[in-house]
């Protein structure tokens, strides 16, 4: 099983209001005939059925030079305690970050983004993984090995799992977990970029996107923990909480862009016998100031 890892970096002259309004309807789902992704297009006010909605898949033919690529600067990712707590959204896992703390800027982007929370997405088992954004059309390979526990920080957060099993459960992160040390592995001047959306209602098209062509690695016990003690809702007979991730979209004629001359993704495949670890692929996502007004 894949996990993704989606980090929103707000634009910092974003008013609260805007912000609001970014905040998902209720009464969606992944997995429920009566509000999976198809019936996302007629939720009121949203935007699922725009577009340049997310994820996509990445052709890495078609992708385009872009030499205004340049590296990002992140502020607060080696901070420890910018991550302050790990809630059970009954759709997904939400990690809460400190906003005065954490910052992306650089990197063709418009100006500076305070990230406030990163989501994580997964599959059900090593047949469906759950990485959003596929790369020519594959999602990520998984390899044998028999690590477990690794590396640290993913142990750390793992940890806390157990503590938010149920919907709307809600546990502070007392450990210190730096961005950094979650993401390590991964060269953050090697990146894909196009413009799209939320990947969940209301699907707001003000994410400039940023996917990272290098995977996290993680050993496939930490990653089963996701599939195996979350629950969907606080009922007893709760399903568990299972491909928690929307299909890729049409690109409709945007191009992606990366950085000049770099080669493309890295993500392992199975004759790459030096991976240690399960592999999944870490993306962000920058949302733009458009999101109030649109
Ligand atoms: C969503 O529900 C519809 C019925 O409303 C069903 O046909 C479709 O297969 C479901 N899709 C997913 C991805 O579960
Ligand atoms: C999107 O859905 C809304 C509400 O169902 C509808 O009014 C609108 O025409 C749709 N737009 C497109 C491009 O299909
Ligand atoms: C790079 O930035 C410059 C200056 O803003 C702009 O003129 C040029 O079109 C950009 N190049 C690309 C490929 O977007
Ligand atoms: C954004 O992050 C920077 C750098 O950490 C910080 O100085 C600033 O106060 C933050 N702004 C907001 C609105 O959180
Ligand atoms: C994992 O351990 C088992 C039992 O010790 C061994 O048979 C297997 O070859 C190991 N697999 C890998 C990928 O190291
Ligand atoms: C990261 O990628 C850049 C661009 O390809 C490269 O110049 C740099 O050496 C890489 N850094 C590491 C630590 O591999
Ligand atoms: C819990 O979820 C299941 C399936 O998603 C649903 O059938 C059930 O009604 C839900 N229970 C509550 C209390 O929301």
């Amino acid at each position: 099983m894949v996990l993704s890892l989606v980090l929103s970096c707000l634009a910092v002259w974003l008013t609260s209001a805007a912000v609001s309004s970014a905040d998902p309807p209720v009464g969606w789902c992944y997995n429920l005939p009566s509000c999976n992704e198809s019936t996302w297009p007629s939720i009121a006010g949203a935007y699922c059925n725009g577009t340049r909605q997310s994820p996509i898949n990445i052709m890495t033919a078609s992708v385009k030079a872009n030499e205004n690529l340049t590296a990002l600067t992140f502020k607060g990712f080696n901070d420890g305690t910018a991550l302050t707590e790990i809630q059970n959204s009954g759709r997904d896992v939400k990690v809460i970050l400190n906003h005065e703390k954490m910052a992306v800027e650089g990197g063709a982007l418009p100006g500076m983004y305070n990230c406030s929370q990163f989501h994580l997405h997964w599959g059900s088992g090593s047949s469906v993984p759950g990485a959003e954004h596929t790369i020519d059309g594959k999602r990520y390979a998984m390899e044998a090995t028999n690590d477990t526990g690794k590396p640290e920080s993913w142990k750390t957060l793992t940890s806390y799992l157990a503590e938010i099993s149920n919907a709307g459960d809600a546990v502070a992160l007392t450990q210190p977990i730096s961005m950094d040390s979650l993401l390590k592995g991964v060269n953050r001047s090697r990146y894909y970029r196009y413009l799209g959306s939320l990947t969940i209602p209301n699907c707001n098209e003000a994410v400039v996107w940023t996917v990272f062509k290098d995977p996290i690695q993680v050993s496939s016990d930490l990653v089963d923990l996701f599939s195996t003690i979350l629950y969907v809702n606080k009922s007893t007979n709760s399903p568990l909480m299972t491909n928690t991730f929307r299909s890729t979209q049409s690109i409709n004629g945007r191009v992606v862009t990366s950085q000049v001359g770099s080669s493309k993704a890295s993500f392992p495949s199975s004759s790459r016998a030096t991976r240690p670890f399960l592999t999944f692929s870490f993306i962000v996502a920058l949302l733009f100031v458009t999101f109030c007004c649109a």
